[in-house]
């Protein structure tokens, strides 16, 4: 009797979420695909490199307010400490706080999750050289893996979830209220929440940053449409699509859409789907909510937490809130 392993079970679950998501959301209208599929392997290689761009500023500003304020955000909060850093990347800007913690002579449990395999290896790689921090990786959506890492606090100790990147933004309004409600019921009054925002800007600072001259936003963007290809037995023509990135100022995001550079029949096999586009129709592909200081203060308050400390990088508007559960 042939059986599946238990991760070639989970792999096949997850395909048909995909299948099943991108169904259901290029049928809707405006026909759209969720940001999160954006990073697969090459998706979070090529998200590394725009955090590189002299035009995507949001790294290198976050990263100068930890250099500047880990020792303060670590002193905050006590030990036995848990940290879960949602979405956590290369995990290098955890790095700047585990440095805090060495210099402090603390010691922290680690629980990295993000949905992409590639993301997940290049943190746990660059965290596991560390001693003082133990590391433990959750291959999960945010919901999924704050779940079980909220479940495994060590020691009874208190809790500090990082949501950096401005990973927030990609939430639309409602949205976002749930997952900060979410995160706050995970915690327990007093633990700690750490959240990058990126802040309102001049439009062509956050056109430019979200359409680099060098194409590295659009090989990332475009780079769904290869997936779904790869992945969902999909037919996409990447030369006949293209890359745009819109400032919608009334909601106050960015928009990346890909545009159909002329009529095309589309079709997806995983997904059972035929899609006749039409010359210029688009498909949005991720939001980046831009916010004002106090709105994302307001945010944190409506889910039940406290903010202590707001820091902003001047240079290139970019926000830290420290917020206590209370
Ligand atoms: C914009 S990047 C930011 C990475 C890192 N936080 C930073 O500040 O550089 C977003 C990260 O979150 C992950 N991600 C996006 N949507 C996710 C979801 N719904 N659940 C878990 N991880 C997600 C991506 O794979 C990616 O590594």
């Amino acid at each position: 009797m042939f059986e599946l392993t238990p991760s070639a079970v989970a792999a096949s679950d997850r395909l048909r979420r995909f299948a099943d998501e991108v169904r259901r959301d290029l049928s809707a209208s405006p026909r759209q695909l969720q940001s999160k599929y954006l990073y697969d392997s090459l998706g979070s290689c090529l998200f590394e490199a725009i955090c590189r761009l002299p035009w995507y500023k949001i790294t290198r500003a976050e990263t100068a307010l930890l250099d500047r304020e880990a020792d303060a955000i670590v002193a905050a909060v006590g030990d036995p400490l848990t940290i879960i850093e949602l979405g956590c990347g290369s995990g290098a800007k955890l790095v700047r706080l585990a440095e805090a913690l060495q210099r402090a002579e603390r010691s922290a449990r680690v629980h990295l999750i993000d949905i992409s395999t590639e993301a997940l290896a290049l943190s746990e790689r660059t965290l596991g050289a560390l001693e003082h921090v133990s590391v433990v990786g959750h291959r999960a959506t945010y919901e999924t893996g704050l779940r079980q890492a909220a479940a495994a606090r060590r020691g009874g100790g208190p809790l500090l979830v990082l949501l950096l990147g401005s990973n927030i933004g990609n939430f639309d309004p409602p949205a976002a209220a749930g997952f900060l409600d979410q995160i706050r019921a995970a915690l327990r009054p007093g633990d700690a929440l750490l959240v990058g925002a990126d802040l309102v800007k001049p439009e062509a600072e956050l056109l430019v940053a979200y359409d680099d001259p060098l194409g590295v936003t659009a090989a990332f963007d475009k780079n769904l449409l290869a997936r779904i290809d790869r992945e969902l037995g999909g037919d996409f023509d990447l030369d006949r699509w293209d890359h745009r990135a819109v400032w919608n100022a009334e909601a106050s995001r960015i928009e990346m859409h890909l545009v159909a550079r002329g009529a095309q029949r589309v079709r997806i096999a995983l997904a059972g789907l035929a899609i006749d586009f039409e010359d210029g129709e688009t498909i949005w592909t991720e939001s980046s909510y831009k916010y004002d200081l106090g709105q994302i203060a307001r945010m944190g308050a409506a889910a039940g937490f406290e903010a202590e400390d707001q820091w902003v990088e001047p240079g290139a508007r970019f926000s830290l809130t420290r917020f206590r559960a209370s």
